[in-house]
């Protein structure tokens, strides 16, 4: 058992980045709000390594239906939480995820995943061994944004920049909709089912900037957190810089 990331690769090679200043970055918000795009985009630009707490909930997820566990036999997924062994990389640029060596990188993006990953994820023990690996991870990085859905309230709570990123839930359900090929009406349903079985595990931190990306673009999205990270870090923004 256990969880280890990879945190060899270089990802900072701007001179204008944060990297290894130990900068926690948390980002949280509800499937659709363009979470990962956004946190590695950041992370790439802020020279952080990156981290998908989601990706850790899935990878275990795929390994209970591969097993053949039933997801919502709590008691099972619980004694099962800490068996597999998960790794997680941490490069923004090349994120992926193994179970037991084995590459989920994809497969954990599957439609039966995503809809047994809710349960698995309301698990109290799944959440406490996952989470102490993330901390792990997020403590052995040397900066990085962290993605969830609690990372600002719960995983790391001392995070000096936090952002709540959110959509409206059609802008959400049809962006989905776009990387899924599925209709938009389909992608909805499924979304509010998730939203309702994600709530209790999801919050969003007094202290954090709320970002409404319905009307932005990714690049607004990334250049919103990368501001606020070089803020924070007194590190000028590059059109500051040019002044
Ligand atoms: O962001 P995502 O869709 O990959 O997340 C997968 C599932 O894991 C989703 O049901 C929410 C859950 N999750 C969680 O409970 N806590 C986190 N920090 C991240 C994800």
């Amino acid at each position: 058992m256990g969880i280890s990331a990879d945190l060899d690769s270089d990802t900072g090679e701007e001179s204008d980045t944060v990297s290894d200043s130990g900068l926690i970055v948390a980002v949280d918000g509800p499937s659709g709000a363009g979470k990962s795009s956004a946190s590695r985009g950041a992370a790439i630009a802020l020279g952080l390594r990156y981290l998908d707490t989601g990706s850790m909930y899935r990878a275990l997820t795929w390994w209970l239906l591969d097993r053949g566990v039933e997801v919502s036999d709590a008691g099972t997924v619980g004694n099962l939480a800490a068996v597999p062994r998960i790794d997680v990389g941490t490069d923004p640029r090349a994120p992926w995820v193994r179970v037991d060596g084995t590459d989920v990188t994809s497969v954990i993006r599957t439609r039966e995943v995503t809809d047994a990953v809710s349960a698995v994820a309301a698990v109290p023990r799944v959440r406490a061994h996952l989470i102490a690996q993330q901390r792990v991870i997020i403590a052995k990085a040397g900066g990085i944004v962290a993605e969830g859905r609690d990372i600002g309230t719960v995983v790391a709570p001392d995070a000096p920049v936090k952002v709540y990123l959110t959509a409206e839930g059609t802008e959400r359900a049809s962006r989905r909709a776009t990387e899924t090929s599925r209709s938009p009406a389909a992608t909805r349903i499924d979304q509010d089912r998730r939203d309702r079985l994600d709530a209790a595990q999801s919050g969003q931190a007094a202290d954090a900037v709320e970002i409404d990306s319905t009307s932005l673009s990714l690049d607004q999205v990334i250049d919103i957190i990368v501001r606020l990270a070089r803020e924070y870090s007194g590190v000028p923004h590059p059109r500051q810089q040019s002044r």
